[in-house]
């Protein structure tokens, strides 16, 4: 098993509000992401200047990242090297934000050339970790995974092993602090990916 030293953890907080919900869980995750001895990166996607996939195709043409070059370039970046990532969203109409959107779609560039035919299909190693935190102002029952559609993409890309968080009825900020069920979750999820428990 690698050691958390080696296990370069990407954070990105997809919520345009800065101090709220989903900012919160995914603050807890990278606190225990650090104590297992992890090295991680959090960016604000609301924060940086960029524009989803453009279909340059650059990327499947005659480069082998991104062909735009703005503010979450240094973001696709870390990511190559991030053997885990964490997503964090709220749900916004039905669905992840805007924001965090338009960054996925530029992970299209760490498919390789000829990907949906391809046996292997990503520029990045394979066995990697994906959490996504999912915050909501609805009931549990709602919207359920909003990651579950996802799903497959991610797994082309290397991110194999995928963990949910997910808090409802979360409106306000710090509303989140009354859920401490979602807070212990990110806890657990730490624990299992760094340290390798079951
Ligand atoms: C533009 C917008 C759209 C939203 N749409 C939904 C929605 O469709 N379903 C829902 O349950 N909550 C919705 N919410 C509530 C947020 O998901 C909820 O407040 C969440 O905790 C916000 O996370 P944050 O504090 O990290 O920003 C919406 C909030 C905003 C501002």
């Amino acid at each position: 098993m690698m050691s958390p030293n080696d296990m370069s953890t990407v954070c990105l907080l997809g919520s345009p509000r800065r101090g709220g919900n989903s900012d919160a869980l995914a603050e807890r995750f990278v606190q225990q992401a650090e104590l297992h001895g992890a090295p991680t990166e959090t960016f604000a996607l609301s924060q940086l200047q960029f524009n989803g996939c453009q279909n340059l195709f650059r990327c499947k043409e005659d480069l082998d990242h991104c062909g735009q070059v703005d503010g979450l370039t240094p973001v696709l970046e870390a990511v190559t090297q991030a053997q885990v990532l964490v997503l964090a969203s709220p749900v916004y109409f039905t669905s992840v934000t805007g924001q965090l959107k338009l960054a996925i779609d530029r992970f299209f560039s760490f498919f390789v050339p000829g990907y949906a035919t391809a046996q292997i299909k990503s520029r990045l190693t394979p066995g990697r970790h994906l959490v996504f935190l999912q915050t909501q102002g609805e009931p549990e029952d709602r919207y359920g995974d909003l990651m579950e559609s996802f799903s497959a993409s991610f797994k082309g890309l290397g991110f194999d092993h995928h963990h949910l968080v997910r808090a409802w009825g979360v409106r306000e900020p710090g509303d989140i602090n009354a859920e401490t069920g979602a807070l212990k979750e990110c806890d657990a999820a730490a624990l299992r990916i760094y340290a390798g428990s079951k």
